[in-house]
């Protein structure tokens, strides 16, 4: 089974070519700091090839929902030290993804700051949770230039904590409507200056925060991931083939470690210019290691990695449900169905005790 075949991605070879894929799950304590039961829940799965952390804020200013941990305090950066080493002793790997929620947040869990965003315009349709109950979104404060550029090096700095923190690479969470998705799509990125306008100025910050993470932390360490027909959080792509084909041509000229494309079905009658398959469309354009997203099965995932694009797959819910994943899909054992009710936030009640086999 291709699943289950060894893989070198970035500077690791992977013990399986299955990742899991990023979730947040709100167990962090109020500084965003993680505890003994993250450590717990991560090494459960040190079994996946690769595994992706839930978003890590970058910073203050990044948090837009409760319990979400960071990494920009020293507390923070030792807390994941100890993840990392005890994933690294059960032979994982583990990359960190880094997230600035942008407009997806509440000044309700920002200490009354108002959530920021590429343009003042706000979510529609949805509402976010807060600790006061689901909120309609706020009209987010615009950015200038200058705290744009500012945020690029937050997020360099937040590159260089992780490996201070023993991560073996670090994500962008460029996907599902967060702050960088936001400067990609024309729906949420009406800037005049340098980072909006053409498809060239609403893929920069993407680009030169790529950049300055694979300055600031070495070659085949740096990932992205994007989710090109993706309507969530009000994000809208007028010609979603022409952007995307151009952001990746140019992530060809950098060292990276991979590409993780989330495949997110869309109602193609209300978006006929959206590729059907992003995987493909996507895929086919780059020298990098794809891993595949969304909804997959075994057996999907399966005939997803026969058809070569991808390399890797990576399972979201499956992995929560099911510690040893890799190992359920080699015997072909029953899986543990995920409970939404303790996805987000609660204790270690559906986050350590889902059962291995026996
Ligand atoms: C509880 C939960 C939390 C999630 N949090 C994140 C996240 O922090 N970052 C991210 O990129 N995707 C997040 N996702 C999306 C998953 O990474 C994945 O794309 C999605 O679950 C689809 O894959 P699946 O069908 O294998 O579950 C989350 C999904 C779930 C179920």
């Amino acid at each position: 089974m291709k699943l289950l075949q060894a893989i070198k991605v970035g500077t690791k070879t992977l013990q399986n070519s299955m990742a899991m894929a990023p979730m947040t799950r709100s167990r962090a304590n109020d500084d965003g700091v993680v505890g003994n039961s993250t450590e717990i829940y991560y090494t459960q799965r040190a079994s996946a090839g690769l595994i992706i952390t839930e978003g890590i804020n970058i910073s203050k200013q990044a948090l837009g929902s409760p319990l979400t941990p960071g990494i920009y305090t020293q507390a923070q950066i030792d807390a994941w030290r100890k993840i990392t080493n005890a994933v690294h002793e059960k032979a994982g790997v583990i990359y960190a993804q880094l997230w600035h929620t942008g407009r997806v947040g509440h000044s309700l869990v920002k200490n009354g700051e108002l959530p920021v965003a590429p343009s003042a315009i706000a979510i529609q349709g949805q509402q976010h949770f807060t600790m006061e109950g689901m909120k309609d979104y706020e009209t987010p404060r615009a950015l200038s230039t200058v705290e744009v550029i500012n945020i690029v090096q937050d997020y360099k700095q937040a590159a260089l904590n992780a490996m201070e923190a023993g991560f073996d690479g670090v994500e962008l969470h460029s996907a599902f409507g967060y702050l960088p998705n936001q400067f990609l799509a024309d729906s949420a990125n009406q800037r005049t200056d340098q980072y909006g306008g053409n498809i060239e100025n609403r893929n920069r910050f993407v680009l030169e925060v790529m950049k300055e993470m694979v300055n600031a932390i070495g070659s085949d360490k740096v990932a992205i991931r994007i989710s090109p027909t993706s309507l969530y959080n009000s994000i809208a792509h007028q010609n979603p083939v022409e952007q995307f084909t151009e952001l990746i041509s140019e992530l060809n000229k950098l060292p990276l470690a991979y590409i993780h494309i989330m495949n997110v079905p869309f109602p193609a009658d209300k978006f006929p210019h959206y590729p059907a398959n992003s995987v493909e469309t996507f895929g086919k354009l780059t020298h990098h290691t794809i891993i595949a997203n969304f909804a997959y099965t075994k057996e999907k995932g399966e005939a997803e990695l026969e058809k070569g694009i991808a390399k890797l797959i990576s399972y979201g819910a499956l992995f929560l449900a099911n510690p040893d994943l890799p190992k359920r899909f080699e015997l072909n054992a029953d899986l543990n169905q995920p409970d939404r009710a303790t996805m987000y936030g609660g204790q270690d009640k559906g986050y350590i005790d889902y059962p291995f086999l026996n």
